[in-house]
């Protein structure tokens, strides 16, 4: 496996100071690991170091993409030589909640998929729930205000704050079911090449029926239990985009390394 880091913006040989640590210890670990330059890639650029190496199978691991820009990602691999492990299409099914919500919506909270300029009051009255969590196909509101809402003009509220905040909604809007949930029992696990991975304990039941559901080579799955004890998938990401949150950086290497025996 071939791992690629984007550089920093003002350094081509070092990598971007936010994968610093993930990217000393894959390094040291003995992985192949290149950088590249997101600007001048956004230029049509792309001059991985060190280059890739001929049918190195490549793992990108940097920010968040849009479809469209992984797709072009994907193409400046291929024709460095590289051979990318995520398709295109496996990058927007793991990316975009509602390409894998119906293969998963009985594992996750009920949504409903709108335009940015839907009827809310329209949805919100044919869905009568406890609350809506509100988030465009990719990210919730971050910010103090959250993205819980209780009112069609919530919603509304929670949808121009992401656009305010983040400049755009990314694809559309997902009104999805509040589900009460215990607190902190959130865990991020990885899948790859179809065999889950939590980081150190059991991988719950949940986490091998949605690896065997979702033909993508890497992908992380956030599993929270609902107070009634049953276990809720909350997202699905590319696990190229995903952060480790609680895990070990150690953790993620092996998971990385073992993969390439
Ligand atoms: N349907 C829901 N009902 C209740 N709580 C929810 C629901 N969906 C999400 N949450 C809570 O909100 C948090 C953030 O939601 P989510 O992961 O979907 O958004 P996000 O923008 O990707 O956030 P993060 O970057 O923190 O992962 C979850 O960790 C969970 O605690
Ligand atoms: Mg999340």
């Amino acid at each position: 496996m071939h791992l690629l880091f984007p550089s920093d913006p003002f350094n081509k040989k070092s990598v971007d100071e936010t994968y610093a640590i993930e990217y000393e210890a894959l390094c040291s670990a003995g992985l192949r690991c290149s950088l590249f330059s997101t600007l001048d890639f956004d230029q049509g650029i792309f001059s991985p170091w060190p280059h890739l190496t001929a049918d190195a199978k490549v793992l990108y691991r940097g920010w968040m993409l849009t479809p469209e820009e992984y797709g072009r990602l994907h193409k400046a691999i291929s024709t460095s030589g590289g051979v990318p492990v995520t398709s295109p299409h496996q990058y927007r099914l793991c990316h975009y909640l509602p390409e894998w919500y119906p293969l998963l919506h009985d594992c996750t909270p009920e949504t409903i998929f709108a335009s940015r300029d839907a009827d809310f009051e329209y949805i919100v009255a044919k869905h009568v729930w406890p609350a809506y969590f509100v988030k465009d196909y990719v990210k919730s509101l971050t910010t103090k205000r959250g993205s819980v809402a209780s009112s069609a003009d919530d919603v509304s509220e929670i949808v121009s704050l992401i656009e305010q905040f983040r400049g755009e909604v990314e694809g559309g809007v997902c009104i999805r079911k509040y589900e009460d949930l215990r607190p902190n029992t959130e865990e991020r696990y990885f899948v790859l090449n179809g065999r889950a991975y939590g980081r150190g304990h059991n991988v719950p039941e949940l986490v091998h029926e949605i690896a065997r559901r979702i033909m993508s080579p890497f992908f992380s799955a956030d599993v929270a239990m609902r107070t009634d004890g049953t276990p809720r998938l909350i997202e699905l990401g590319d696990g190229q985009v995903s952060s480790l949150k609680s895990w070990p950086v150690e953790a993620f290497v092996s998971l990385i390394a073992n993969s390439d025996e």
